[in-house]
């Protein structure tokens, strides 16, 4: 059988989706689970959106628009860049896949951090790429130490910044300073998944690289702060030329008319954005002082979710939360077995979330 398989894909671990909330329900024997999991919207999506989405039904015989030309046209001016500087992804996973496909050769090198987003291992290795995982320094990366690996094989370095799973952010002092020093012929794949929720001045410019003519690759999302993860839509940054190797590769219908509809409606809403960016903040400010109140050691965050040290076993935490009905994410897979993961949530959800944590942690 092995010889069947492409051996660069014969030894991945495939990621793990979990099970449905409807069936963890029904096997504890409980409702009204809260999933506070995958770092979702907890008001879920803009009512606008919605409309959109309903609106374009009755059209969903039709090919969508596989150039995207109305959601670039809507997004080019609020990033100040050119509609041929936007490719668009069935979620920011495909952007990456196709970044792999259309700049890596096997044998060539990727480096990340060693405790970070996973696909970028898994689409990396799955090109027959070498994967360099290099630590990170207080919970962030640590651009230095990864400036010290890149050698003439080098050919991407992937950043998630904010990064998932810790929530640290890299500055702008600092991302200026690498940018200095990597050498141009990488290319930089800044991911900015978490950027709506970054309320911060320090924050790195990163489309002012990609305008100065580097190679650099912005990623963002529409599965997180705009709530329409179902819908799979995201978008790359990048110069013209780039992009136009990018869609060489892309499927032609990658993103559907749904989520180019609903896309599209979510960036008008600028009420319900800065509504969700209010009530993650002031979620995190209450989650905060709950953990300082309960002794509980977290890393400080600049995104939606916030990575706790339970000093024991994270996945035995994980599973008495799950059976009170409070799903988070365990984080043995990122090599830390004694953390979690939670995602801000409104602030029901948020109490339930510190009552489960705290009976737990009993
Ligand atoms: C850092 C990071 N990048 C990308 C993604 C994937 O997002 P999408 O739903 O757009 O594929 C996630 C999702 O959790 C993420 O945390």
């Amino acid at each position: 059988m092995k010889n069947l398989i492409n051996p660069h894909i014969a030894d991945l671990k495939p990621y793990s989706p979990g099970k449905p909330v409807q069936e963890l329900e029904r096997e504890l024997g409980i409702a009204g689970a809260i999933k506070l999991a995958s770092n979702e919207n907890p008001l879920g999506p803009s009512p606008k959106a919605l409309n959109a989405i309903k609106e374009a039904l009755g059209e969903v015989h039709r090919y969508p628009d596989g150039g995207g030309f109305y959601l670039k046209q809507a997004l080019a001016p609020k990033l100040g860049v050119k509609l041929e500087n936007i490719v668009l992804g069935n979620g920011s996973d495909e952007l990456i896949e196709i970044i792999c496909r259309t700049f890596l050769n096997p044998g060539e090198q990727v480096i990340s951090a060693d405790c970070t987003f996973v696909e970028y291992e898994l689409v990396a290795k799955s090109f027959g790429a070498k994967m360099l995982k290099v630590p990170l320094k207080g919970f962030t990366y640590d651009l230095e130490a990864i400036l010290a690996e890149v050698d003439d094989n080098t050919k991407l370095v992937f950043i998630a910044n904010p990064n998932n799973p810790t929530g640290t952010m890299v500055d702008r002092m600092a991302f200026d300073s690498f940018m200095k020093k990597i050498p141009p012929p990488v290319m930089v794949v800044m991911d900015e998944a978490y950027y709506e929720y970054m309320m911060r001045e320090d924050f790195p410019d990163s489309i002012s690289y990609m305008q100065q003519g580097r190679n650099i690759i912005i990623l963002r999302t529409f599965s997180k702060i705009y709530g329409l993860a179902a819908l799979r839509i995201g978008y790359g940054i990048a110069r013209p030329e780039l992009i136009d190797y990018m869609n060489r590769v892309r499927l032609p219908f990658n993103v559907n008319s749904l989520a180019q509809a609903a896309a599209i409606a979510a960036l008008d809403d600028t009420e319900h954005l800065s509504h969700s960016q209010a009530v993650t903040r002031s979620g995190r400010q209450y989650l905060y002082s709950q953990f300082d109140k309960l002794g509980i050691d977290y890393v400080p965050s600049a995104a939606n979710f916030i990575l706790l040290d339970t000093k024991r076993n994270g996945s035995r935490v994980y599973n008495t939360m799950l059976k009170a009905g409070v799903i988070v994410r365990p984080m043995q897979v990122y090599g830390l077995p004694d953390y979690i993961r939670v995602t801000i949530g409104t602030e029901g959800e948020n109490r339930r979330l510190v009552e489960a944590l705290k009976r737990a942690l009993k």
